[in-house]
């Protein structure tokens, strides 16, 4: 048996409503960390490269209706179709930055009435995240913001319950920093918090799955 110790990655995800600014923050994190020689890739939720994902896709366009259980399942198979090649890339030693995981899943279905419990369900068994850093923004602050597009949950009243349900779904792992901070102030908080999981993975921290 060979045992190269090659230290694990880390699993960072980024939460927060529409318009938080997960997605800039992402990249930002994604070519800082590789600038500093970390091996790292990026990753979102839902991927709508698969056929899961192409489904969700047309569901949030309002090209189709879903019942309300049938596309949280959806959302939920989505990260399932990925799990074993995120793992496979922890174990190798590559830091994953996910735009949106199993949270929003939980906060956006539960928004719609769902009970909180049957939604967590699903994610049972998906890897647990190292940290969690979630943007917190004010749903009417979000909505200001450049363009909502046209999808589906981009609404101010149903934004206000996801921000409610998000706050049911914290937990120790999560980092909460102001989403109304300048886009600068907010990417060097992001670094610190990213740094200082992507150190103590490489430790041994062991990889452990939802929930926690
Ligand atoms: P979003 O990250 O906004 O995608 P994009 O940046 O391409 O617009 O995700 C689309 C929407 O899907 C967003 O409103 C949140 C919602 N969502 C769920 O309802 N459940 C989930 O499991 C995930 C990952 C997202
Ligand atoms: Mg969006």
């Amino acid at each position: 048996n060979c045992h190269l110790a090659i230290s694990r990655g880390s699993l960072i995800v980024l939460e927060g409503l529409d318009r938080s600014g997960k997605s800039s923050q992402c990249s930002r994190l994604v070519s800082y960390l590789q600038e500093k020689g970390i091996p790292v890739e990026a990753c979102r939720f839902p991927d709508r490269s698969t056929s899961v994902g192409q489904m969700i896709s047309t569901y949030l366009a309002n090209e189709s209706e879903l019942d309300d259980r049938t596309i949280h399942l959806l959302f939920s198979a989505n990260r399932w179709e990925k799990r074993s090649l995120m793992e496979t890339k922890l174990k190798n030693g590559i830091s994953l930055i996910v735009d949106r995981y199993s949270y929003s899943g939980v906060a956006f279905s539960a928004s719609k009435g769902l009970n909180i419990e049957w939604c967590k369900a699903p994610e049972e068994g998906l890897i647990a995240p190292d940290l969690v850093i979630y943007l917190e923004i004010a749903p009417e602050k979000a909505a200001e913001r450049d363009g909502y597009g046209c999808e589906r949950y981009e609404q101010l009243e149903f934004q206000r319950k996801v921000a409610q349900n998000y706050n049911l779904l914290r937990d120790s792992t999560w980092k909460v920093i102001d989403g109304c901070l300048s886009l600068e102030t907010i990417e060097s908080q992001v670094r610190e918090q990213a740094l200082e999981c992507v150190s103590v993975c490489k430790k041994g921290k062991p990889l452990l799955n939802m929930w926690l």
